[in-house]
């Protein structure tokens, strides 16, 4: 009889989604031409539940309907990640897994690796070693606390390799594999290429139709915004919003689809209307994954706080101003060959960022193993552990 090895796999918010898709292929591929076989389950936490937020992503990038949500839904983080614990302990107790496969930053990735753990079953990490230096962010938690308890570490850089290897870990545990997002764009961007433009402001429109564009040559700027830093507090964002409203504009169309978490403090702070009626920002509903690269590749400037943009940038070579005082992605900086520069959230320093970034040559840049390969190299990392 053949061996099998039974994997759990761990979603449970956005930017989790595109770097499951490529794993799960990857195991279907080796089911398809191995004597090892690989029982896989998907179980989604359900932090992140809207269609926009989660069941679209599903059905563009091809991932098999979770065979178990937990519906967590929203919540304080206490909230999310007990809630989280106690369902997958259930679940853990009745699949008795070899291992359980985390990604990312996100509560899912902190209270399912450690449930597992706890019971002792072996805990994989993709997207392990980044490091902001910043534990005010609740990513930057769950990145520390996972990677501390996680039996393979599996790195997209070597800087993330090396601060890992500088806090104790055993190199034996560690494996530089590449960035699994990269894969995903790399399946997806032709498919991308061929959207066309109006139809995604069409398609997602949230401010009145008079907001559609006229052409499609329009040089336009993309904003992505949801970290609580900058959205949570009425003295950080509405300076950024007035901003984008009384200065960006006078230079590029705005399009901005909008995060949940940013609508509701929009509408909290009384900017929402005021945003809504300005005739050259276009508002949208969170927008799929093809629909972002789409905008990605015609921006001709990216205003974020998304860490998965700063590196989709980079290899697009899209400039991008990243909206933070940090970062855990360094290598995705343009003084280390990518796309991106922190600014902070002062104006003056986004603005004088902005002056200085559009007369940089910006061009797109692939670091070591960013090459559409990660998720073989990381299933591969998992099958030969000893
Ligand atoms: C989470 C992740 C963050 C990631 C981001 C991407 C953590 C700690 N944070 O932040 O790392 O970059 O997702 O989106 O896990 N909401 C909806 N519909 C949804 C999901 C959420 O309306 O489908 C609302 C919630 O009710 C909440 C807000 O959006 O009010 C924020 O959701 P939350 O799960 O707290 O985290 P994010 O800010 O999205």
């Amino acid at each position: 009889m053949s061996k099998v090895i039974k994997i759990i796999s761990v979603v449970g918010a956005r930017p989790n989604f595109m770097k499951i898709s490529p794993f799960i292929n990857q195991i279907n591929n080796h089911n398809a031409c191995s004597d090892i076989r690989i029982n896989h389950l998907l179980v989604h936490t359900g932090q992140h539940y809207d269609d926009k937020m989660s069941n679209v992503f599903f059905e563009q990038l091809g991932i098999p309907k979770a065979d178990i949500n937990l519906g967590i839904g929203s919540g304080s983080h206490a909230e999310q990640v007990g809630k989280t614990m106690i369902s997958f302990e259930k679940v853990l107790k009745n699949e008795s897994p070899d291992w359980v496969i985390v990604v990312g930053d996100v509560n899912a990735t902190l209270a399912c690796s450690v449930t597992a753990k706890k019971l002792n079953i072996k805990v994989c990490h993709i997207e392990s070693g980044l490091r902001s230096r910043d534990e005010l962010m609740p990513e930057e938690v769950n990145r520390l606390v996972t990677d501390r308890i996680s039996d393979l570490l599996l790195t997209p850089d070597m800087i993330s390799f090396d601060n890992l290897l500088n806090e104790g870990i055993s190199s034996e545990k560690i494996k530089f594999v590449g960035n699994i997002m990269i894969d995903t764009l790399d399946a997806q961007i032709n498919k991308a290429r061929n959207i066309n433009l109006n139809n995604i402001i069409k398609n997602n429109l949230i401010n009145k139709q008079d907001h559609i564009l006229n052409s499609e040559n329009i040089p336009f700027g993309l904003i992505t915004l949801h970290r609580p830093s900058n959205v949570d507090i009425l003295e950080v964002l509405q300076p950024v919003v007035r901003f984008f409203l009384d200065e960006v504009v006078n230079d590029y169309l705005l399009i901005w689809p909008i995060h949940p978490r940013t609508k509701k403090k929009l509408i909290d702070f009384n900017l929402w209307n005021e945003v809504l009626n300005c005739k050259k920002i276009i508002i949208l509903n969170p927008i799929s994954y093809q629909e972002m690269l789409k905008l990605n590749l015609e921006a001709s400037i990216m205003f974020t706080d998304s860490g998965g943009l700063q590196e989709e940038c980079t290899v697009l070579g899209t400039p991008c101003l990243t909206l933070r005082y940090n970062t855990e992605r360094p290598i995705t900086l343009f003084e280390n060959g990518g796309a991106s520069i922190l600014t902070g959230n002062k104006i003056k320093d986004i603005k004088s960022n902005l002056n200085k970034i559009i007369n940089k040559n910006i061009i797109p840049s692939r670091p070591k193993y960013w090459d559409g390969k990660t998720a073989y190299r990381c299933l591969n990392a998992i099958m030969k552990f000893k």
